[in-house]
């Protein structure tokens, strides 16, 4: 069976790689980046890793999408600082450059997996103000499931959820193509997942990542760690071995039970508030890979404005109902909080800073 990949060079894509070709698929990589994420699955006999910009029309899409037989989707700007900079390219790629690829999908009758995101569920019903809930704090009003959640997302002004709206979009639009043109698709809802291969460190590139690897930086380099708002917003982290687990069920697609449908892949054992993570990071840190005589760097707060810019808000609480990976995937995640950070933390210290930033730490038992 031959895959297409678009995205393969990123976080998901590079694990999500590896697992297909470990399992006996022939897979076509698409990706405007090839860097040390793609070292564990280069040079695999089963793969052809192609280094596109799919911006470029001229670039035969289609025929790449003809001559498979299934095609995944990750391609898209996934950082919050990118939805604030320059909100009109995360639209036109999340939503318009993906939208050729799904139509291409239509054109040969092909099944396509599309990456969306958890962030699509918006906010909660228990942050609107004066919504007067009994119990606000009732996980209930933060628990999302697939096909019964409302999706409330902020003003238009606060252009951060132009990234959600452009991912509603197009999940939109592919159940449309469902309806009136057969498309045969799945949708993905991934929430916050963690690993190896997430994200650069802000050191490494211009750029603003995902907080993983913002704090992973101020501790690498002694700087504080920054809590948004105060670190007040929770967040289901999953580890991306569990997440790979479920999308390779999600592509075997046992008795069809994937067709059409949209899943949650998310931990909903793993909630945090973001404060705790950061000391829950620290505290790792110290025990496990801080240097003799390193001191555990401050946490401090800064408002979403003054991180971000203007236009920045956030999704204040999101738990995944993942009911029906579990019953029609028969998939559980297994990872827990302490674990996943313990091993992504290790890798960053450890292989990432050797082969990326071309410095390697001692650990402190060393
Ligand atoms: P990522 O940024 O690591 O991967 C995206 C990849 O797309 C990158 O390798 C990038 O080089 C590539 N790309 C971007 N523009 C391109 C272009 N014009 N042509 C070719 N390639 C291009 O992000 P990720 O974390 O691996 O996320 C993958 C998908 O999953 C995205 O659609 C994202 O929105 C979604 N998602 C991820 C998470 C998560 O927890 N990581 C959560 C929610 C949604
Ligand atoms: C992100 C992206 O929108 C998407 O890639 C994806 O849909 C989602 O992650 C996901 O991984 O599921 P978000 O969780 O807000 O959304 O992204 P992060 O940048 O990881 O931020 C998490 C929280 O930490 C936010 O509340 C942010 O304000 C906060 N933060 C971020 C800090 O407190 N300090 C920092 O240094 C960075």
């Amino acid at each position: 069976m031959r895959v297409l990949v678009f995205g393969a060079g990123g976080f998901i894509g590079s694990h999500l790689c590896r697992r297909l070709l470990e399992s006996g698929y022939e897979v076509t990589a698409v990706d405007v980046r090839r860097d040390y994420k793609v070292r564990s699955f280069e040079g695999h006999p089963a793969l052809t890793y192609i280094t596109q910009d799919i911006r470029d029309h001229a670039w035969p899409l289609d025929a790449y999408v003809r001559d498979s037989d299934l095609v995944i989707d990750l391609i898209a700007h996934a950082n919050p600082g990118l939805y604030i900079r320059i909100p009109l390219e995360v639209f036109q790629l999340n939503f318009i450059e993906n939208l050729r690829i799904a139509e291409s999908c239509v054109r040969h009758g092909k099944r396509l997996i599309q990456f969306s995101t958890c962030e699509v569920y918006g906010r909660t019903v228990a942050s609107i103000e004066g919504i007067g809930l009994q119990d606000p704090e009732d996980p209930r009003h933060a628990t999302f499931s697939e096909d019964r959640s409302e999706l409330i997302l902020g003003p238009v002004c606060k252009h951060r959820w132009i990234y959600a709206s452009a991912k509603q979009l197009l999940e939109r639009v592919l159940h449309a193509y469902g309806l009136e043109q057969g498309l045969n698709y799945t949708i993905i809802r991934p929430f916050n997942f963690i690993g190896p291969n997430i994200d650069f460190l802000p050191d490494e590139r211009d750029g603003i990542p995902r907080v993983f690897s913002f704090f992973m930086d101020a501790l690498m380099h002694g700087r504080p760690m920054v809590l948004v708002n105060g670190g007040r917003q929770r967040r289901c982290y999953t580890y991306i071995d569990d997440a790979i687990d479920c999308t390779q069920r999600i592509v075997e697609n046992p008795g069809g039970v994937c067709d059409r449908q949209i899943f949650n892949i998310g931990h909903p054992g793993n909630e945090v508030r973001i404060s705790e993570f950061a000391v829950m990071m620290r505290e790792i840190y110290m025990e496990k890979f801080a240097r003799r005589g390193e001191r555990a760097v401050e946490i401090v707060e800064q408002s979403g404005e003054e991180f971000y810019g203007a236009g920045y808000d956030d999704s204040d609480r999101r738990i995944p109902d993942i009911t029906k990976a579990r019953t029609l995937l028969g998939w559980e995640p297994k990872w827990g909080l302490r674990a996943m950070l313990e091993a992504t933390m290790e890798y960053y210290v450890n292989e990432y800073a050797r082969d990326v930033l071309g410095s390697h730490r001692i650990p402190a038992e060393a």
